[in-house]
């Protein structure tokens, strides 16, 4: 029975005699054999047993089950606990007399233990100063830009060069913010002109990125674009185009994918823990706020911000196929307008008398403002009405979609509910489920197998930045592929505009009211 560790082998059996003790209406208690008190769960290791049990010959379980389950369910369940084994009969009879055998087998080690480490395989990214230093510019001084900037100069060697922004307010706040020798400019023409700076960072609405990234390919820069790629898929396939053509680092804002917490899952599906995957379900609640934002702002033009299903669901649908390596075959939509429907009561939320009452009033959150655009926003136009009449974006849409591996599914994208925004996926294999909530950084894989205990992930640490991680990642990732020491972030152009064209699609098939069938011609990049 015993290995060569004089452990004892798999495939080693006990078997038990009475007498057994009554442990509640349905539960019996068995002490174990000293040689077995290793070999059981404990209150750290409450799923370690390898230990199974037999009533004539046939297993018996759930193993691992809860005491309270053994003593009230019963059917066979029970649990190697310590020195004792806690079980029940299958039939619920005595089995003292009822003249079965129970035996006691060693398993052996599952052979996926290694699918429990799901760290990313080599070193963990990290930063260490550059032979020279590396020059930004950021183009766009919102939240994002200002935001981005002031992550890459956290890094030793990295500079803000220059600061741009069609508004002088917000560059002359920017070059303050950021000190001397950082020059602004509201004409992007000149950072793209001065041979010392070395990265682009895209940080403008949605609609105008083309307009600065593909010059910065062209004047020979790195860039850093922000997602959606663009807004049209012309526009992000000529972005990618003059990227290649570069030869230059190409960075993405989909930050969700360096997120731990989506790198585990796909290390999960990389291990193929779930075996085939047939069914994705993923939904992006928005906090209520910041949904508002949305109705206030740009994004509330479809011609700037692609509408939110491109503006904000990108991130979702390019996750689902980066996770499946895979892309959008066919597509529908639904979706609609409907807390942001009411009659405007006034232009600006300064002017309206249900200012003090309004759930969706304005207050600059999820918003970067300037000191005279703070003390006066209606001159700025940034205290619009949410139920302004001339937005043409929807406050919620359902997605359902089949991929081209095959696997069908759903996304939906809503801007009601709870202050806290949540992103949630499900996806089903043959062999087991995952579910995970994003903000909660912790998903769980329960196994069809009932002999397997369901494995639980959890982020090490919440504390690591914004998009639970991701941002912090995808800026060194980008840095260090910049200063030459790693390689290239985005290599593969069909990877990256898959999850435009996948929004795109879905835009589309709203709009249209049809199911959209994606062909090989919308990847197409232009040459
Ligand atoms: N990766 C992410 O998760 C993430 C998060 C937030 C925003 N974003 C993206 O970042 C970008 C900026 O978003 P934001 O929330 O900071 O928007 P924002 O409105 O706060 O900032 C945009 C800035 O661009 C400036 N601008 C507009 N037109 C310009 C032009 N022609 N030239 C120069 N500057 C111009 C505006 O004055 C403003 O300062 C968008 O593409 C958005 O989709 C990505």
């Amino acid at each position: 029975m015993a290995s060569d560790t004089g452990n004892p082998a798999p495939g080693s059996t006990w078997t038990l005699a009475p007498p057994f003790r009554r442990e509640g209406a349905l539960g019996w208690i068995a002490d174990l054999p000293a040689e077995l008190h290793g070999l059981t769960d404990t209150n750290e290791e409450p799923y370690r047993s390898r230990l199974r049990l037999c009533q004539d010959g046939d297993a018996m379980g759930p193993s691992h089950a809860s005491h309270d389950t053994i003593r009230r369910a019963g059917r066979g369940a029970y649990s190697f606990w310590i020195h004792a084994l806690y079980f029940s009969t299958v039939d619920g009879s005595d089995p003292n007399t009822n003249y079965r055998s129970y035996t006691v087998t060693l398993s052996p080690p599952p052979d996926e233990a290694s699918e429990l480490d799901l760290k990313p395989k080599g070193e963990p990214v990290q930063w260490s100063m550059s032979e020279r230093l590396l020059r930004c510019a950021i183009v766009g001084l919102g939240n994002r830009g200002l935001g981005l900037a002031q992550l890459a100069r956290s890094f030793a060697g990295v500079e803000i060069a220059w600061v741009v922004d069609r508004s002088e307010e917000r560059v002359a706040e920017a070059v303050r913010l950021f000190g001397r020798g950082v020059r602004g400019a509201t004409d992007f023409a000149l950072p793209l002109a001065d041979p010392a700076v070395d990265i682009v960072f895209v940080t403008v609405p949605d609609h105008l990125h083309r307009s600065i990234a593909e010059p910065a390919f062209r004047a020979g820069k790195h860039v850093f674009l922000e997602k959606p790629l663009a807004t049209t898929a012309a526009d992000a396939a000529a972005i990618l185009a003059a990227w290649r053509r570069s030869g230059r680092i190409l960075q993405l804002g989909y930050v969700l994918r360096q997120a731990p917490f989506y790198a585990a899952i796909r290390a999960a599906l990389c291990k193929d823990m779930l075996g085939p995957v047939r069914i994705a379900s993923l939904t992006e609640q928005l906090d209520v706020r910041h949904g508002a934002s949305f109705m206030r702002r740009w994004h509330s033009q479809s011609s700037q911000s692609g509408g939110l299903m491109v503006h904000k669901g990108c991130h979702d649908l390019d996750i689902i196929c980066w996770l499946l390596d895979t892309r959008p075959r066919t597509v529908s939509s639904f979706g609609g307008t409907d807390t942001f429907a009411e009659p405007p009561p006034a232009q600006f939320c300064s002017q309206c008398d249900r200012r003090a009452v309004c759930p969706f009033v304005d207050t600059g959150l999820h918003e970067r403002r300037t000191a005279a655009e703070l003390a006066d926003p209606t001159a700025y136009g940034l205290d619009r009405c949410v139920f302004r009449t001339d937005k043409d974006i929807v406050d919620n849409q359902v997605v359902s979609f089949v991929l081209d591996s095959g696997v069908r599914g759903t996304f939906y994208l809503a801007v009601q509910g709870p202050i806290r925004s949540e992103r949630r996926i499900t996806l089903i294999g043959d062999r087991a489920r995952l579910d995970g909530i994003f903000e909660d950084g912790t998903f769980t894989v329960t196994f069809t197998d009932p002999e397997r205990p369901p494995f639980v992930w959890t982020a090490e640490g919440r504390s690591h930045g914004g998009h639970g991680g991701g941002d912090r990642v995808t800026m060194l990732e980008f840095l260090n592929a910049c200063a030459g020491r790693a390689p290239a972030p985005v290599t593969d152009a069909q990877e990256a505009i898959r999850g435009l064209v996948f929004a795109l699609a879905a835009e589309r098939a709203r709009r249209e009211e049809r199911v959209v069938r994606l062909e090989e011609g919308d990847f197409a990049l232009v040459p």
